[in-house]
């Protein structure tokens, strides 16, 4: 097997050495999902796929087919409904869902899951299901407070002897100056405030509101007088406040119903010794019953009727959906006919197969039927050679790699012979080879190295003899 271009035994890299410390390794330090180099659809105002964006490659009809379910969610119009994305393995269906929601935005919850989810020990199959429709139903609270708001200009705290032990200060009280477009005003205010504004992580420069009733403080951002020309940065930039600096605002909170009811569902209990004990033990998780769900639901109602909420229907997506059995099936389409229901993306790439819980129903996708026939379905298609490299080229860039001439065209190669998954699965041992070889560019020898190394899933199969086995190391 050919290491390195060096001909002298001695001096060959073996295979598991520790690559040299390079200065990429060490500066890239956040793990790169397999899915973060999609940062949208990418389409355009009319709602069409141009051939590549957002990190998108092809796939132009189904990215269009997504954009219409965002729009009808957006305006509401899709809820207790489903899409349901089928395609072979590979083909972006899951990189499909995550575009739909980087296209929501943060405003829509969007909650997502495995269908494999729902085996769980301590909770029903399913209670899973609510739980996860539930959690996919967003609230929009809104409340008017009398708040102090305005850019921090001051922030002293005042310090003072403890009176209770001999060491240390206490901080007695904290100055905090506000400045909004209209006037400033100085606040003093109790320690425990102090608090909130350090756990804020607060200084001179932000803008933040305090609430009056209650002391909450809250930052909303840094002013943007202390903008800097940064092109990327994490902070978010707020213009100063207008108005007083003390005055009636409106305070929007996001909730969904199924904070709703984990809130609830847990008793605060007593603060007696037994209790404290009980919640220990009780560390699993608790089924939320139907009584509490519809004791919520009226709260929530009468929240809506007097016009201080407002409901968000989010999405659902559940991908592997075929790992779910009739039993959940039924269950799902029931959810998906009540009043409140969310918009469901389901995935899979099964075609005919048994429905899970069952030995005789074979259905398309492993799907009964009666809930597919609930679905708009949506189909990913394969990859061209050309589209396997613009990908592995897309994953590159964001791992950081750099090609030699004619190597995306050997992945590309790798990629139509096998899967598009393969292709991409070589990208990070080739640029360890790379590495090993001294090099900062993956080489197209990288990658016939790597042929000899590893095997991909259609040769694996291929070389199991039609008994299905291995003995003494050889395949029959
Ligand atoms: N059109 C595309 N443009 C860019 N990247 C893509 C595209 N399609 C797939 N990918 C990337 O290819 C990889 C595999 O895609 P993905 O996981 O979405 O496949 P899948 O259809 O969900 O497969 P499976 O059925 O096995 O779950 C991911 O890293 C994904 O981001
Ligand atoms: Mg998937």
């Amino acid at each position: 097997m050919k290491v390195t271009s060096t001909p002298s035994t001695s001096t060959t890299v073996a295979h598991n050495a520790v690559p040299p410390p390079s200065a990429s390794s060490t500066a890239r330090s956040s793990r790169i999902a397999p899915h973060s180099h999609i940062k949208g659809l990418g389409l355009t105002a009319e709602g069409l796929a141009a051939s590549d964006g957002a990190g998108f490659v092809g796939q132009a009809n189904a990215r269009e087919a997504c954009g219409v379910v965002v729009e009808l969610v957006k305006t509401r119009k899709f809820s207790g409904r489903a899409l349901l994305l089928v395609g072979a393995p590979g083909t972006g269906k899951t990189a499909l869902a995550l575009a739909i929601s980087h296209e929501l935005g943060a405003k829509v919850p969007f909650c997502p899951m495995v269908g494999s989810e729902v085996y769980s020990t301590e909770v029903k199959k399913t209670e899973v299901l609510a739980e996860a429709f539930r959690r996919a139903i967003g609230l929009r609270i809104k409340e008017t407070k009398e708040v102090y708001e305005g850019e921090v200009t001051e922030l002293t705290p005042t310090e003072a002897e403890n009176p209770l032990s001999g060491y240390g200060k206490t901080v007695s009280h904290v100055i905090v100056g506000l400045k909004t477009v209209r006037g400033t005003k100085q606040l003093r205010l109790d320690p425990t405030i102090y608090e909130a504004i350090l756990k804020e992580k607060i200084v001179v420069g932000d803008v933040i509101y305090i609430e009056q009733n209650t002391g909450a403080v809250k930052r909303v951002g840094r002013s943007d007088a202390y903008a800097s020309s940064y092109d990327l940065e994490s902070e978010t930039y707020v213009p100063l406040p207008k108005g007083d600096v003390h005055k009636r605002k409106e305070l929007v909170q996001d909730v969904t119903l199924g904070d709703l009811d984990a809130a609830n569902a847990r008793p605060q209990g007593g603060q007696d010794i037994m209790s404290v004990m009980g919640s220990l033990v009780k560390s699993g998780r608790t089924e939320v019953t139907d009584k509490l769900r519809r004791e919520v639901n009226k709260v929530v109602k009468g929240y809506v009727d007097q016009g201080v909420a407002e409901v968000v229907p989010g999405v659902v997506f559940i991908d592997e959906v075929h790992m779910l059995d009739i039993e959940c099936y039924t269950y799902l389409n029931s959810l998906l006919e009540s009043p409140m229901a969310p918009t469901v993306v389901l995935a899979t790439n099964r075609g005919h197969a048994t429905v899970r819980g069952t030995t005789d129903i074979i259905a398309p996708h492993g799907i009964p039927v009666d809930l597919l026939d609930r679905c708009v379905i949506v189909k990913t298609d394969g990859y061209s050679r050309d589209q396997i490299g613009k990908v592995v080229q897309l994953r590159a860039n964001t791992e950081g790699l750099k090609f030699g001439p004619g190597v995306v065209e050997r992945f590309a190669e790798e990629g139509e012979k096998s899967s598009m998954r393969y292709a991409l699965q070589l990208l990070t041992p080739a640029a360890i080879l790379a590495d090993i070889a001294g090099r900062s560019q993956i080489e197209a020898e990288d990658i016939n190295e790597m042929g000899e190394l590893f095997i991909d899933a259609k040769t694996s199969a291929a070389m199991i003899g039609p008994d299905g086995g291995f003995i003494g190391g050889n395949s029959f």
